[in-house]
């Protein structure tokens, strides 16, 4: 695991287009972390380093699934108002999971969505506007946390 700290929102954002680099058609990211903590602006930045208009990006907390075309085109979900997996399963996550990249938001509150290939990110409140984020590759692409490692403190 890989662990990160942004000062503010345009680093969050920095770290999410730096990490968009490492992402194929097929991925599917979790993101963890509290009300507002940053997960929009993250996925913000993945949607940036992906030739998608940043402005696009909007929080699906009432659509729950929100789709943007780019250079790998984006389901971009947020579980946060969802409590049952039945409810998840009817917003049609299972049909586009594993197509296109898939960010979602509070998708580590139903286990039935873990996986060791997954990427999965946490972003915490730290101090002040700095927020402390962890980041783990898919089990057979770890070795990519060194190299956004790398590439973060170039
Ligand atoms: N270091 C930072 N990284 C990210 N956002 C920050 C940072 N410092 C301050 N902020 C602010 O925190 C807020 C993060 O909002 P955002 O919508 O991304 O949160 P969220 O985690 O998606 O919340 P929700 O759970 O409601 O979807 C923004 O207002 C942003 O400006
Ligand atoms: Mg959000």
């Amino acid at each position: 695991m890989l662990t990160l700290y942004t000062k503010d929102e345009e680093q969050t954002k920095k770290l999410g287009q730096t990490i968009s680099n490492f992402l194929v058609d097929g991925d599917v990211v979790l993101i963890a972390g509290d009300l507002g903590a940053g997960k929009t602006i993250f996925v913000k930045g993945v949607a940036k380093g992906l030739g998608i208009n940043e402005n696009e990006v909007s929080s699906p907390s009432y659509t729950y699934i929100n789709k943007y075309s780019g250079l790998i085109n984006i389901n971009h979900v947020d579980l946060y108002l969802l409590n049952d997996y039945d409810d998840v399963y009817h917003t049609g996550i299972e049909e586009v999971l594993g197509k296109d990249l898939s960010l979602i938001e509070w998708g580590n509150k139903f286990e039935q969505l873990f996986s060791d290939e997954f990427w999965n990110i946490r972003i915490d409140y730290y101090k002040e506007s700095r927020r402390e984020i962890r980041i783990r590759a898919p089990k057979s692409k770890r070795e990519n946390e060194k190299r956004i490692e790398y590439l973060w403190h170039k």
